[in-house]
């Protein structure tokens, strides 16, 4: 059972502006989405936008990786490298994961989009992947137990067929990227793994949800992780703080383009 350190309100003042910021990365990048772009594009638009708001993105050469932000494709479980060869053809669906710096901050930050088309069977895993996540946000209160999430997360992602990939979690947030604790998907049953949540604690939740096995290997690229069988693979990220009664979204979207659809907003 690791100690985890709670933030205190200059630390979380700062983590707001942070997540606040990796939201509207994304809201900005939302009605630019379009068939025949490539990922690099999407890569220069959030860069762009990060770079012009006096922020950091927290990818770009973290551990080698090349480029500002994620772009998994289909099968790509995570960590997708944007590419110019990569175009957005109709009935693809693609998670963009935006991770600022602001003020020696993290905020991180992924949505779901769907280009053009979308087959039912696709269009539903991302919705069911979002619902996951916000099942997972659901459990968190000052007291809850860590394992609450993954198993809310598992239980609802199984009991819909599909399958939650495990060697990928979620992470503490703060001054430094990807700390403690370790935020499974799933439930480890395994009482070392488990801890009480406390009020000021700040962490990612960011299931990947696969339509076939949960089975995924990295690709010669050392970065891209794909499913074992092909099939799609969804994945949604919020940064949160744990409060009395619950959490708060540190990067909830100010214009309430959380999910897609998002041409309703
Ligand atoms: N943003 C990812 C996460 O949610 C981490 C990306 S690390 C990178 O934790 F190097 F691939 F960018
Ligand atoms: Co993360
Ligand atoms: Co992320």
């Amino acid at each position: 059972m690791a100690k985890i350190r709670a933030k205190n309100n200059v630390e979380i003042q700062k983590m707001r502006a942070a997540g606040k910021l990796a939201a509207e990365v994304l809201d900005h990048l939302t009605p630019q989405i379009r068939v025949g772009m490539t990922t690099e594009e999407i890569n220069q638009i959030c860069h762009d936008f990060i770079i012009a708001n006096n922020a950091t993105p927290a990818p770009l050469n973290y551990r080698g990786f090349p480029k500002s932000v994620c772009t998994s494709l289909n099968e790509v479980v995570c960590h997708g490298i944007p590419s110019e060869q990569d175009v957005l053809k109709d009935g693809d669906i693609i998670n963009v994961d935006v991770t600022v710096i602001v003020d020696g901050f993290h905020g991180d930050h992924s949505r779901m989009y769907l280009v053009g088309n979308v087959t039912d069977e696709k269009r539903q895993l991302v919705e069911d992947t979002y619902e996951a996540m916000m099942l997972g946000i659901k459990t968190v209160k000052s007291g809850s137990f860590l394992s609450d999430i993954g198993k809310a997360i598992q239980t609802f992602a199984e009991g819909k067929g599909y399958s939650v990939v495990r060697e990928y979690c979620g992470h503490g947030i703060g001054r430094i990227f990807h700390e403690e604790p370790m935020v499974l998907h799933y439930d480890p049953q395994d009482p070392n793994y488990d801890m009480r949540l406390k009020k000021g604690m700040t962490f990612t939740i960011e299931p990947m949800i696969n339509l076939g096995v949960a089975g995924n290997h990295v690709l010669e690229d050392d970065w891209t992780v794909i499913t074992d069988d092909g099939k799609a693979s969804a994945q949604f990220e919020h940064t949160i703080v744990v409060t009395e009664t619950g959490c708060e979204i540190l990067t909830q979207s100010p214009k309430g383009l959380h999910k897609p659809p998002y041409s309703a907003a």
